[in-house]
């Protein structure tokens, strides 16, 4: 196995941002960028992640101090090459080693494997790109035969130079001998007082090396994020790949534009996901799911042959096969409904378990409660869980139908086929297959006047 060292660069304040917030803790896809760059990392057998922080570098080590990075400060910020040389000490003398960017959030899995593949005895591997506007970055500097020579920062540049389109994305690749021994020859005798890591390119030169240039697989891999504008735009190119991947797998979206992703969703096949549907978390779809738009789903795991209508709102529960829900259904936290149930509009549930073929069609609350299967809970029927203290739970017997607008007082139970009519308030049990009737009886007055307008 080859020793890979990858140095991620993450010390920079980021202050066009204009944020508290360290620049590479902002989310794209619901994960901080420079998540997204250790996971690309990750991807490198046998590779050890050594990341440089500096401003705010507490939150930024508190964020990831879940991965197996090597964490190293950066005092001052005095340019990239100074930052590369605060991870030496932990570099293997063996290692190729390949220097990523917290802020360049997008770089693939393929990518880096390319770059790495560009390092040999004599080779440096640097990723480049020809942009039609090249403003703001290092120009790649090529002599007649077309090898690179050097990279020439914007500000050292040359009119001429300036208007080179092959820039330096800073993505670097070469071997750990190397770059213990050219960093230190590097000084910062230029436009910004900076150390520039890209004079190892000229050093390369000098010491016989050759640089071969890799380009990455799309444009917006190698995307800096410097200002908000930028990180949208880093976001929609993200969630279109996501949304890309999603639809190759054989899920039909109706707008790959109005698609969001924030986590990881599986999905089978054949599934209609309409526009503005947000899924965040972990979610797995089944096959032959239909959803509806405007739809947000957390955590959640939805079964075949669902249909989810608008506005629809579902975290942290399970949905069983065929069930209809929405439109405007709220399945909270701890929701298991089974196999072909019914939830309907205005319907809120919470800790609820619903056997197969249950219904709970209109404007209900169902909280802390087991429903049995093919229970019909009517309109407007409201459990009351909470006494002000503690919570209560509610059972309901397979079979049971409850009478619209119907309140269950819990703790309570309603037996099997038990029947509980409208309007009723349930404060005590009700045995299977029998009525409960709790409301006052209706009084009819014949004849009875109405009220005639007073003369004033
Ligand atoms: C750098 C390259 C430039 C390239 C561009 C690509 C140099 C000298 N220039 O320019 O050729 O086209 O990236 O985006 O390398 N950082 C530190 N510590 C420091 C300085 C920087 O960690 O002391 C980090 C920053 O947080 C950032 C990255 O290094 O993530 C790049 O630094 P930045 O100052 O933005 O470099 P550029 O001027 O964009
Ligand atoms: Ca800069």
């Amino acid at each position: 196995m080859i020793t890979t060292d990858i140095i991620i660069l993450a010390a920079g304040k980021g202050t066009r941002m204009q944020s508290a917030l360290p620049k590479v803790l902002h989310q794209l896809a619901g994960q901080p960028m420079l998540s997204h760059v250790l996971t690309a990392a990750d991807t490198v057998v046998g590779g050890q992640k050594i990341v440089i922080t500096g401003h705010g570098s507490d939150k930024v080590e508190h964020a990831i101090k879940d991965t197996d990075s090597i964490i190293v400060q950066q005092q001052e910020q005095l340019g990239t090459a100074h930052a590369v040389q605060m991870a030496i000490p932990y570099l293997r003398s063996d290692a190729r080693v390949l220097i990523l960017y917290g802020d360049v959030p997008l770089i693939s899995a393929d990518t880096i494997h390319k770059m790495l593949a560009a390092v040999s005895d004599n080779n440096i591997g640097l990723l480049t790109i020809n942009l039609d506007d090249p403003q703001g970055y290092g120009r790649v500097v090529r002599n007649p035969l077309g090898d690179i020579e050097a990279i020439i920062e914007q500000k050292d540049a040359s009119p001429d130079q300036l208007d080179i389109n092959e820039i330096n994305t800073g993505v670097l690749a070469l071997g750990a001998s190397q770059l213990i021994e050219w960093l230190p020859q590097i000084d910062n005798n230029n436009a910004q007082g900076e150390y520039y890591l890209t004079d190892l390119i000229a050093l390369a030169r000098a010491n016989g090396y050759k640089i071969n240039s890799i380009q990455p697989t799309s444009a917006s891999e190698v995307k800096g994020v410097n200002n908000r504008i930028q990180l949208s735009h880093t976001e929609r190119a993200l969630q279109l790949q996501l949304a890309e991947e999603l639809m190759l797998s054989g899920t039909t979206l109706a707008d790959p534009n109005r698609f969001d992703q924030r986590g990881k969703l599986s999905a089978g096949t054949d599934n209609f996901i309409d526009v503005n549907c947000l899924f965040e978390g972990e979610v797995i779809l089944g096959s032959g799911v239909y959803i509806g738009p405007n739809c947000h789903i957390t955590d959640s795991v939805i079964g075949d042959g669902v249909e989810i209508k608008s506005n629809t709102v579902i975290e942290s529960s399970r949905v069983g096969d065929h069930s209809i829900l929405g439109p405007f259904a709220r399945i909270r936290p701890g929701t298991e409904l089974g196999k072909n149930t019914k939830v309907g509009n205005y319907v809120e549930t919470k800790k609820a378990i619903v056997g197969d073929g249950s219904k709970i069609n209109h404007l209900s609350y169902i909280g802390d409660a087991e429903l049995g299967d093919n229970v019909n809970i009517g309109a407007g029927t409201i459990i009351c869980n909470y006494d002000g203290v503690n919570k209560h739970k509610t059972l309901i017997g397979d079979g049971a139908f409850v009478g619209s607008n119907s309140t269950l007082v819990a703790p309570v139970a309603i037996g099997q086929q038990g029947f509980v009519a409208a309007g009723s308030t349930l404060t005590q049990d009700v045995s299977a297959s029998a009525l409960a009737v709790s409301r006052t009886k209706q009084r009819n007055i014949e004849g009875w006047k109405r009220p005639a307008k007073k003369d004033d």
